[in-house]
């Protein structure tokens, strides 16, 4: 395996980390990368096959579980009921009881509130150039999820601020400071979900909650824990990444003067500029994959955002083309801890930025847009346009 140096903190890297992946690419299937101290898969195939090999997951062997210090303990106890921290049996349970209450139909069911809500946001665009991120990229996926779960839209500030403290805990350049504000999210995020949870138990509605309350496999339940965990994973998850997507998607189009959203097109967003570029997975038990051999304890790192601009995947994998056909992209994951949500992004994808082109057929960028300076996220810190 060739050894890689590349600081995922280096600004020219966070801004586009592209070519560094066509780089190491070049060198093979898997790369070991210097500053992770881990191998990396790098093709659309490594990614593919390590997301789909069982003799790997995303839970911690025990004999390497790390020992927690225990002023965040309280964050990594809302991890251990995750369903995409776990695997099976835990993980087959949890998300076979979510995947009951997040049918397609409930999914389809969606498609004329979020048209509205787009019209709504759209709506309230000033005249003067303004961040589209704020107005409209960030509401849509939050409302959505908000109302899907049933949790009241006035709170849906608070639930971005949790979950953006959070979700920084991913993050290369961890402080004190971020794990502080992830602990003090966690613990307020926590307490409001318990209290609305229990609000719920006396008054069902037909909310995702009150489904998720009832829902049983197996004669089991979710118990609290579990219960409020999921919903926090369903906020977190439901919103960050396609806030960003849906960010990167309309840089992408506006820079190419593209307006015309087809379902290709929508696809084509998904794999050009994903917002997550980094899962990992623990091995189980030796395995060899293509020429590479790996060990119980290795970590690898799949790289979903390179598999998507493998050349022997995609021709012209750098190219934009929303016309595009090709081999399932990496950006949703694989395998079993395959994202619950994709059906849901690619719905709001489509009709988010079809009711923009149509209702602002002269939006245009007003400054260059710039991605934030995290790795483990790729989204724009705001995108300036006007109408
Ligand atoms: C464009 C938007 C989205 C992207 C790019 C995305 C990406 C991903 C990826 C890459 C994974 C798998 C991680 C792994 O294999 O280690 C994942 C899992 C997951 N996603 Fe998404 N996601 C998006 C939207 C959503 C939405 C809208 C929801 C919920 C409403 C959601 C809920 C989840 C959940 C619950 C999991 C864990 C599944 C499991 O472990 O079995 N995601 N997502």
């Amino acid at each position: 395996m060739q050894r890689f140096s590349q600081s995922p903190t280096d600004p020219a890297f966070v801004q586009n980390p592209y070519p560094f992946y066509d780089r190491a690419r070049a060198g093979g299937e898997f790369f070991w990368w210097d500053e992770y101290d881990m191998a990396c898969a790098v093709s659309h195939s490594a990614v593919h096959a390590v997301l789909r090999n069982r003799k790997m997951g995303r839970e911690c062997p025990p004999e390497l579980a790390p020992d927690i210090p225990k002023a965040l303990q309280p964050f990594y106890d809302v991890e251990a009921h995750s369903m995409l921290e776990l695997e099976p049996p835990k993980h087959t349970r949890l998300r076979s009881l979510v995947l009951r209450a997040f049918t397609s139909r409930t999914i389809a069911a969606l498609a004329p509130d979020i048209t509205q809500l787009c019209h709504d946001l759209i709506d309230k665009f000033p005249s003067e150039p303004f961040d589209l991120l704020t107005a409209y990229a960030q509401p849509v996926p939050v409302v959505v999820i908000s109302r899907l779960l049933g949790v009241p839209e006035d709170r849906s500030d608070d639930l971005l601020r949790w979950s953006n403290a959070m979700v920084s805990m991913y993050q290369a350049r961890r402080t004190p400071e971020i794990e502080a504000a992830a602990i003090a999210a966690t613990n307020d995020f926590t307490a409001f979900m318990r209290g609305y949870i229990n609000e719920r138990r006396k008054s069902p509605t037909d909310d995702l909650i009150s489904t998720l309350i009832a829902a049983e496999e197996d004669g089991e339940k979710l118990s609290e824990d579990e219960l409020i965990t999921t919903c926090i994973l369903l906020l977190n998850a439901g919103h960050e990444a396609t806030v960003h997507t849906l960010g990167n998607g309309v840089k992408t189009l506006l820079e190419r003067n593209i307006r015309e959203i087809t379902d290709p097109c929508v696809e084509e967003i998904i794999r050009f500029d994903p917002p997550l570029h980094m899962f990992t997975r623990w091995v189980y038990e030796d395995v060899t994959i293509g020429e590479q051999s790996f060990k119980r304890g290795d970590q690898i790192a799949c790289l979903l955002g390179a598999g998507n601009r493998d050349p022997l995947a995609y021709d012209t994998p750098n190219t934009f083309d929303p016309t595009r056909k090709g081999p399932q992209n990496t950006s949703f994951g694989g395998g079993i801890h395959f994202c619950v949500g994709a059906p849901l992004a690619r719905l709001e994808l489509r009709i988010a930025l079809e009711t923009l082109f149509e209702r602002c057929p002269n939006l245009k960028l007003t400054e260059e847009p710039q991605y934030g300076d995290v790795f483990h996220f790729h989204g724009l810190e705001r995108l300036m346009v006007t109408m």
